[in-house]
């Protein structure tokens, strides 16, 4: 019996900025202060992509070259690219398109997901199916949000929050049982109203007004959306593990979504993980939206190691969430 073709992680790359916006810079923005900002979400810094004509693209490109680089492969070697963002580069062409075009990668086709903050879990399903198919060999997922582009630095409730960065995997076929195991997604848009962007779309397109009443910003009621996420996440972290008959001790690594600290702890407290296995970097690049269990995996790559159980898991705007269960594939 020919052993059914599974999509492993082949290569991680990997893009912060330079910029830092620290808490205590923040201090003097808007009236908030470090303790509050480290108790209340753990973050201390965050980058933030300077310079005119910089997009997200311009993440989602050097991110993919170290890829490329580590894998030893070239552009023109890429079937196709998937960007989880809600901070396109435009609404249209997609910014895929527009990396695609800034690498060279000739041969690939693509597009945007936009899933916000589970866009990277959303893309990476996606991408395995297209490599499981049998039909693609080297699909590259990319998580990338320049949230500083939507975010109001007069709105304490907001600014402190976000970051921009972007991380990318390489998918390719693996005959060994390695790479993405099961995958539970899910999306209620009820939950739409507490955490949006007001205008823009076509239900509201840009005008004078729109832009006078702030609304091309995001906009989020953080305590609605801290409780549904605390138990989005949780629940659907334990129940991957649960129809995979495994217990918090057979899982090497978490990755959660980097939002709040607390709805990290909650989550690896529910799935019976001790926190050394939690990785954690939401302290030096806040919320990164699609852009942080890439950002995770690619600092953590070197602790990775071959036949690990890996759940990757988030929740954020739509609402979306879910939890992905990866079998690692490489020794770094
Ligand atoms: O990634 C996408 C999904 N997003 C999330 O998962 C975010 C989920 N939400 C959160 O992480 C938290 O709700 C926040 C970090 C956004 C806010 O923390 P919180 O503990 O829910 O604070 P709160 O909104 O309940 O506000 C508590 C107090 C309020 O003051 P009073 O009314 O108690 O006097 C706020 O006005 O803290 C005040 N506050 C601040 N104080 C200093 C709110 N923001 C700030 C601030 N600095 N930046």
């Amino acid at each position: 019996m020919t052993q059914k073709i599974s999509a492993a992680i082949t290569a991680i790359g990997g893009y912060v900025p330079n910029d830092k916006l620290t808490n205590f810079d923040l201090e003097k923005m808007v009236d908030t202060n470090d303790e509050w900002i480290r108790t209340r979400t753990g973050i201390e810094e965050r980058r933030i992509l300077k310079g005119e004509g910089k997009a997200t693209s311009d993440m989602v490109v050097p991110a993919v070259q170290e890829l490329l680089a580590k894998r030893g492969i070239t552009a023109e070697d890429i079937d196709c690219l998937i960007v989880g963002t809600v901070t396109p580069d435009m609404v249209f062409p997609s910014t895929a398109n527009i990396a695609c075009d800034k690498l060279g990668a000739k041969n690939a086709w693509g597009f945007d997901l936009a899933a916000a903050c589970s866009g990277f879990l959303y893309a990476l399903t996606i991408g395995a199916a297209l490599v499981e198919s049998g039909r693609y060999k080297k699909v590259v997922v990319a998580g990338a949000d320049k949230m500083s582009a939507i975010i109001d630095y007069t709105d304490r409730a907001t600014c402190i929050i976000f970051g921009d960065g972007c991380g990318a995997v390489l998918l390719e076929p693996d005959e060994e049982g390695f790479g993405v195991k099961d995958s539970i997604l899910r999306s209620d848009g009820s939950g739409g109203k507490y955490l949006h962007m007001k205008a823009g779309g076509s239900l509201k397109p840009a005008s004078v007004e729109t832009v006078t009443n702030k609304e091309h910003y995001a906009y989020q009621e953080g305590q609605a959306v801290f409780k549904f996420a605390v138990k989005g996440m949780a629940d659907v972290s334990a129940e991957l593990l649960e129809r995979n008959n495994l217990t918090g001790e057979d899982i090497a690594w978490l990755v959660p979504h980097q939002a709040n600290k607390r709805i990290i702890d909650a989550t690896a407290d529910r799935m019976g993980l001790s926190h050394d296995k939690v990785m954690l970097n939401i302290q030096r690049y806040g919320n990164t939206t699609a852009g942080t269990i890439p950002l995770c995996l690619w600092e953590w790559e070197k602790q990775l190691k071959k036949g690990d159980n890996i759940v990757l898991s988030a929740f954020g705007g739509g609402f979306t969430w879910g939890a992905t269960l990866i079998k690692w594939a490489y020794n770094s």
